[in-house]
C-alpha cells in the first residue's frame, strides 16, 4: 500500500516537472516574439529625417526649416464669415469714410458719425440675451460706466477718467455696431475687451446698454424701436452662443 502511494506521488512529481518545461518554453517564445516586434526590423519613426522647430534648413532658399502656412489657412472654427456679427461693421465698408470725432473738455473722444457701423443687431434680441448682457456688464463695465451707464462707476469715483454717459442723444442714436466696436477694440482711454469677452457676449452687453438707455429715457425710447434685428440675422453657427461662450 505504502509503496503504491509513493509510486503515485513520484508519477505526479514527474508530470509537474514536464509542465514546468512546457511553461518555460512558452515564456521563451513570448520573449523572442516581443523582442522581435519591439526592437527588430522596422523603420524607427523617432529617427526619421525631419526638422526640429525653428532649425536651419539647407534645402529651402530662405534657410528656414519651419514653413509658412499656405496662404488663406484658417484655424478650424475661425472662418468668421458673418462680418456684421464679428465686427459690427457693414459688409462693404467704405475705407475712405472716416468717423467724425471731437474731443471734449475732459479729453474724451466724442464721435458723431458712424459711417461703417451696423445699426441693427445681427442676432435676435431675447430676454436671455439681455440678462446675459446685464451679468457681463456688471462684471466688465460697471466699475467705470456705473450701474445706469452714467459714467460714475467706483473706479471713476476713485479718480479714473470719467467716461461719457450712455444716456445722452449722441450715444442713444449711436448705432449698435459702434458699441460693439468699442468693446472689441477699445476707444480713446478705454481698453478693448476682445480678449476676455466673446463676440456673442459683446452683443449681449450692447443689448443690455440699449435696455439701460430705454430705462433712463422711457417716453422717447419707446417711440423708436432700438432693438431692431437685422434682416439677415441668423444666429451664429460656430458655437458662439451667448451663454455657451467663454468665459
Ligand atoms: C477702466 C474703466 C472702463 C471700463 C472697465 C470700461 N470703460 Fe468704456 N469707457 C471708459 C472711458 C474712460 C471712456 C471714454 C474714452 C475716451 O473717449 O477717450 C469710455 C468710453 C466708452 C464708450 C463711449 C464711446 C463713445 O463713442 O464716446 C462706450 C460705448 C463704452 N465705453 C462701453 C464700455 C463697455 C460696454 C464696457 C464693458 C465691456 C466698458 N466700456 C468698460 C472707461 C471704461
Amino acid at each position: 500500500m505504502l509503496m503504491n502511494n509513493l509510486a503515485v506521488q513520484d508519477k505526479r512529481r514527474k508530470a509537474k516537472g514536464k509542465d514546468v518545461f512546457k511553461r518555460l518554453g512558452f515564456a521563451f517564445c513570448l520573449l523572442t516574439f516581443t523582442f522581435l516586434t519591439a526592437c527588430g526590423v522596422r523603420s524607427d519613426m523617432q529617427d526619421q529625417p525631419r526638422y526640429k522647430a525653428y532649425k536651419k534648413s539647407e534645402f529651402f532658399s530662405d534657410k528656414r526649416g519651419s514653413r509658412d502656412m499656405v496662404e488663406g489657412t484658417i484655424p478650424r472654427g475661425q472662418l468668421r464669415e458673418n462680418k456684421a456679427f464679428y465686427t459690427g461693421k457693414v459688409d462693404n465698408p467704405n475705407p475712405a469714410a472716416q468717423a467724425a470725432t471731437t474731443m471734449d473738455a475732459t479729453g474724451n473722444t466724442l464721435v458723431t458719425s458712424f459711417p461703417n457701423a451696423i445699426d441693427e443687431f445681427p442676432i435676435p434680441v431675447t430676454k436671455e440675451l439681455v440678462d446675459r448682457g446685464q451679468e457681463r456688464y456688471n462684471i466688465y463695465c460697471i466699475v467705470c460706466h456705473g450701474p445706469l451707464g452714467n459714467g460714475d462707476g467706483m473706479i471713476v469715483r476713485r479718480g479714473f477718467s470719467k467716461p461719457p454717459t450712455y444716456n445722452d442723444d449722441r450715444l442713444r442714436n449711436a448705432p449698435v455696431g459702434h458699441f460693439y466696436d468699442v468693446i472689441s477694440n477699445g476707444w480713446g482711454k478705454m481698453n478693448g475687451y476682445a480678449h476676455v469677452i466673446q463676440p456673442a457676449d459683446r452683443w449681449a452687453i450692447v443689448a443690455y446698454i440699449r435696455a439701460l438707455q430705454v430705462s433712463q429715457n422711457p417716453e422717447n425710447a419707446l417711440k423708436t424701436d432700438t432693438t431692431k434685428t437685422g434682416p439677415g440675422s441668423a444666429p451664429p453657427k460656430s458655437g458662439d452662443t451667448p451663454t455657451g461662450g467663454k468665459p
